[in-house]
């Protein structure tokens, strides 16, 4: 059997920040468990927001050309994707949401042209929302589960778990944590052992702390 591919995307402006370090703590937990992994950087990447010109309305395909295109193809070919933001104003940060709205292509084929992503039948496709804020706030992860849920919609994925970690602020602050990163890496792992079945529902791991 082929090795599950796994593409792991960081959204974080700051490299080595705390989001960047619970991705890779899943990513090298799924690469363990025999997975074939890719990590992509956001912020090295040219992705500009989309324009709204609605050209995908009509042909399911972004007209806007940079570096999005090199990144979509990943994200439709693998089979897990661990997709990891910092909480900025109490939602995704600008290089995810970039990213998640020229994804518009992709809800254009699904609700207006009603072109299936997989024409030949649904694939087994998991993911993993990685979420860390600085704050106390409790309900600041609510934006973020929620704009991922209808992102994931239109890439044929299902949401195998919430990581969502409060209170880490400094760069680094993660590896202080008593569990997030036992928590990454077990959920990264999780992610990418074929032999767990597609979940029925999400699994939400929120690390709060007072
Ligand atoms: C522009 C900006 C907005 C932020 N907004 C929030 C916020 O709404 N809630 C919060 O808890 N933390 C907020 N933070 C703090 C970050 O979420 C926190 O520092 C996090 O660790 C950053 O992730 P990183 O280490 O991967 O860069 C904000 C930080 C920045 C720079």
């Amino acid at each position: 059997m082929p090795a599950i591919k796994v593409i792991g995307i960081s959204s974080s402006p700051r490299r080595d920040g705390n989001t960047e370090i619970l991705l890779r703590e899943a990513l090298a937990a799924a690469r363990a468990s025999g997975a074939g992994v890719e990590y992509v950087a956001l912020r090295e990447k040219r992705i500009a927001p989309c324009v709204e010109c609605n050209h995908c309305y009509r042909t399911g395909v972004c007209r806007v050309e940079d570096d999005f295109q090199q990144v979509f193809r990943g994200m439709i070919e693998t089979d897990r994707l661990v997709f990891a933001t910092p909480v900025f104003f109490m939602t995704v940060c600008a290089h995810a949401k970039a990213m998640i709205d020229r994804c518009q292509c992709l809800w254009s084929r699904k609700y207006v042209l009603k072109q299936p992503l997989f024409p030949t039948g649904g694939r087994d496709r998991r993911a993993l929302v990685i979420a860390v804020g600085g704050s106390r706030s409790r309900k600041m992860f609510d934006c973020v589960r929620l704009t991922m849920k209808y992102y994931l919609d239109v890439l044929d994925m299902k949401c195998a778990a919430n990581l969502f970690v409060n209170r880490a602020d400094e760069r680094g602050a993660v590896l202080r944590h008593p569990s997030a990163m036992a928590e990454a890496a077990r959920l990264g792992r999780e992610l990418a052992d074929p032999d767990i079945p597609p979940p029925a529902e999400t699994s939400e791991v929120e690390l709060y702390s007072e």
